[in-house]
């Protein structure tokens, strides 16, 4: 950190084309609000900037569902996003909007600056055109019948039904969702960005310069430069975008994900005449908080403009996080699986920091993680009110009861073992939060002051001051053990506000209130002193920080999910490949980055997977067992006995006839006492509906697969 000067910090800008839900704020938001408070409290230069993200197909699709256009659409949500993170206490120093002049003026003054290098290649290509609109067709803006699942309602990037991946040229019967007319295919010309010539480059600046990044950060990157990069189209054709500043670019505005990013530096522009000490000074250190779906963005196509057009610092980090998903299941804004920032604030309102708390415990730092509102009520109940709420509680009613309500003097020849080693945890939980934050590990930070506090609950427990008051008269010495023990409780206390900060500010503040000290204390120099309330200063009654949250609250929060649940019928079960993407190709880029892939294997591995083509012959229910089919399939040379789990899922006479794709050389198993003799490969789609793999067409039962 000391070879940095100032610290920039980003956190995704969010499509203005809906409210933001707790899997947002756990993605990105929080996460990069807990860094910059803790910066500001280390009194380090930090400035947070933010906005919305105002062009690109997202909105447009929105302003057509709802029937308004795309500035009412942005309008709307920018208002109701802005106004939720102030609520959540994401301290933005700016949250910005692309449609801002200076946003726009930034953006083509990026463009230009490359194409006046002669950065990009001109291409002309063919796409669908709607006559009747007299536009150029996104491929989410053309509807048809679905060649797999013949589902009349398929996008020509994917079919929601069966959730295969499409471009517009599978659907049967296309058609333009703006005008019905047919889309017929138009020459246009584009300006692409080059990535490949940037590639030796991003290689050496990633994967030999950045090995500190965290896995999943890195372990995309690596995999997207693996398999090489192409050129990218930084155009598109549509009326809602930024103009393209070229002579002859009618109808052109810049790609959302040109425009969106260089956001960050346009509201650092707003934000600051300085703008450019953060973002072209060495001696900056800029990062980047996002969720997982937008690390190429921001680890390799950003990083080669900024590099292109020169003269900008790099991301130092780019922590992403995973996805939260909400009760075991994907979140899905169409089938309104979410629990949405706007309402849970009406539902608890005082209870902001809670969320923050659960959202970081639980935090999807290193995998995808599981919000349950069961979870929810556990972690208030049983960890933030009875752990820390109630050491603070205690401490603040025995020193009222105990100390007059001031705070007592500490009689050093008095100290115990105990009392030195909680003083010993203090000082070391300072060190402890303070790397972990560093190095972006919030969930285990937070987890070392809510475990300071438990220390506190124990040394509490063992000195026992309430059994010591009980002595007063007959021991001189008791009024001193209670004294130490308070004083040091309460020192402890004001270290938890320094600690909690980041993370709950709303928390520290109240506890502030009852020291009745300033701001000031909280800055972190102070975290691991036991000098930070004066003896003989009166402290206030102590207030209740963390309310019980009772089961019928949850109870009606879950019933309110699932009534608000709409099947997903035509609708997209999961969001990110639609609204991130403008075209099929980042469909698939997209899915392809979000997935979670196994390790590493080399293709011997692969090699030795006997996979053939086969046809089910029989099928039956296995007895006593619910969820197994026992099956029998020609594979050409023999017909094989499998066992399957997918008796749930399929009855066993529709599925007979079908092909199948099997591992044909898997040891041989037995189940409920009939021995399988291979298995079938399955897809799961995001709804837990599973899909056979088989052939296009019907082939010969037992070719090979690989
Ligand atoms: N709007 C994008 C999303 O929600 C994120 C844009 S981040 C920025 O996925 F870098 F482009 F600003
Ligand atoms: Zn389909």
């Amino acid at each position: 950190m000391s070879d940095y000067k100032r610290i920039l910090v980003t956190a995704a800008l969010p499509y203005a084309n809906g409210p933001v839900h707790i899997g947002h704020l756990a993605g990105c938001y929080l996460p990069a609000d807990i860094y910059v408070r803790y910066q500001r409290a280390q009194k380090r230069d930090v400035k947070f900037v933010g906005g919305s993200d105002e062009h690109g197909v997202p909105i447009t699709i929105r302003a057509m569902k709802e029937g308004i256009t795309p500035q009412q659409v942005v309008d709307k949500y920018h208002a109701i996003i802005k106004e939720s993170m102030e609520q959540m206490g994401i301290s933005f120093d700016i949250y910005s909007r692309t449609s801002n002049k200076v946003h726009h003026e930034t953006s083509q003054d990026f463009f230009k600056n490359l194409y006046d290098k002669n950065l990009f290649e001109e291409k002309v290509t063919e796409q669908f055109y709607d006559e009747k609109a007299k536009t150029f067709l996104a491929d989410r803006y053309i509807t048809g019948t679905c060649p797999v699942c013949a589902n009349p309602n398929a996008y020509g990037d994917q079919c929601e039904k069966c959730g295969s991946s499409l471009s517009p040229e599978q659907l049967i019967n296309p058609r333009s969702t703006l005008s019905d007319a047919v889309p017929v295919k138009k020459e246009t010309k584009h300006w692409y960005f080059p990535l490949q010539h940037y590639e030796a480059w991003l290689k050496e600046w990633i994967i030999d310069g950045h090995k500190e990044w965290k896995n999943n950060v890195y372990g995309q990157c690596k995999s997207w430069l693996d398999n090489g990069l192409q050129s990218r189209a930084m155009t598109r054709d549509s009326s809602w975008g930024i103009k393209v500043p070229l002579p002859d670019a009618e109808g052109k505005v810049l790609y959302v994900w040109f425009d969106a990013p260089i956001g960050y530096i346009s509201a650092t522009k707003e934000l600051t005449e300085n703008w450019a000490d953060y973002w072209c000074k060495d001696d900056t250190k800029l990062v980047h908080f996002i969720g997982k779906d937008n690390i190429v963005f921001h680890c390799i196509i950003f990083p080669a403009m900024l590099k292109a057009h020169g003269n900008f610092v790099l991301p130092d980090n780019v922590p992403a996080n995973e996805f939260l998903n909400i009760e075991g299941d994907k979140v899905s804004t169409s089938r309104n699986w979410a629990v949405w920032v706007h309402e849970y604030i009406k539902d608890f309102p005082g209870c902001e920091d809670v969320l923050r708390y659960v959202l970081c415990s639980n935090a999807p730092e290193t995998k995808d993680n599981d919000f349950t509102w069961k979870g929810f009520q556990d972690a208030n109940n049983s960890e933030l009110a009875s752990i820390f709420g109630n050491f603070v509680n205690r401490t603040f009613v025995l020193m009222h009861k105990l100390c007059g309500g001031k705070v007592p003097k500490l009689y050093e020849e008095m100290m115990d073992d105990k009392d030195r080693q909680i003083i010993a945890d203090i000082k070391a939980a300072k060190e402890k939060v303070e790397n972990l934050i560093e190095q972006y590990k919030f969930r285990d930070a937070l987890f070392e002051v809510i475990d300071l506090s438990r220390k506190g609950n124990k040394y509490m427990q063992e000195k026992e001051p309430w059994i010591v008051a009980k002595s007063l008269a007959e021991n001189a010495d008791a009024q001193k053990s209670i004294d130490n023990c308070l004083h040091i409780c309460l020192q402890l206390t004001a270290n938890l506000a320094i600690l909690i900060n980041p993370f709950l500010p709303n928390t520290a503040k109240k506890m502030l209130g009852m020291m009745k000290v300033v701001d000031k204390m909280l800055e972190w120099q102070n975290a691991g002193s036991i000098n930070l309330l004066s003896v003989g200063y009166s402290l206030r009654a102590p207030e209740i920080l963390f309310r019980k949250i009772e089961d019928s609250e949850i109870t009606t929060q879950i019933e309110k999910l699932k009534s608000g649940l709409v099947k997903p019928v035509q609708e997209p079960t999961s969001d990110k490949p639609q609204v991130t993407s403008d075209n099929s190709q980042e469909t698939t880029e997209e899915k392809a980055v979000a997935s979670n892939v196994k390790p590493e294997i080399v293709y011997d591995d692969f090699a030795k997977l006997d996979l053939k083509v086969g046809k089910i012959v029989a099928a039956e229910k296995v007895e006593k067992a619910d969820k197994l089919l026992k099956l029998s399939v020609d594979l050409g040379f023999e017909t094989r006995t499998i066992v399957s789990g997918i008796a749930l899922h399929f009855k066993p006479e529709d599925i007979v006839g079908k092909q199948v794709v099997i591992v044909a050389n898997l040891a041989p198993r037995k189940m409920r006492g009939i021995e399988s003799n291979g298995m079938i490969l399955m897809a799961e789609d995001a709804g837990g509906k599973l899909h056979f793999i088989n052939p296009e067409q019907d082939i010969n039962p037992g070719a090979g697969v690989s």
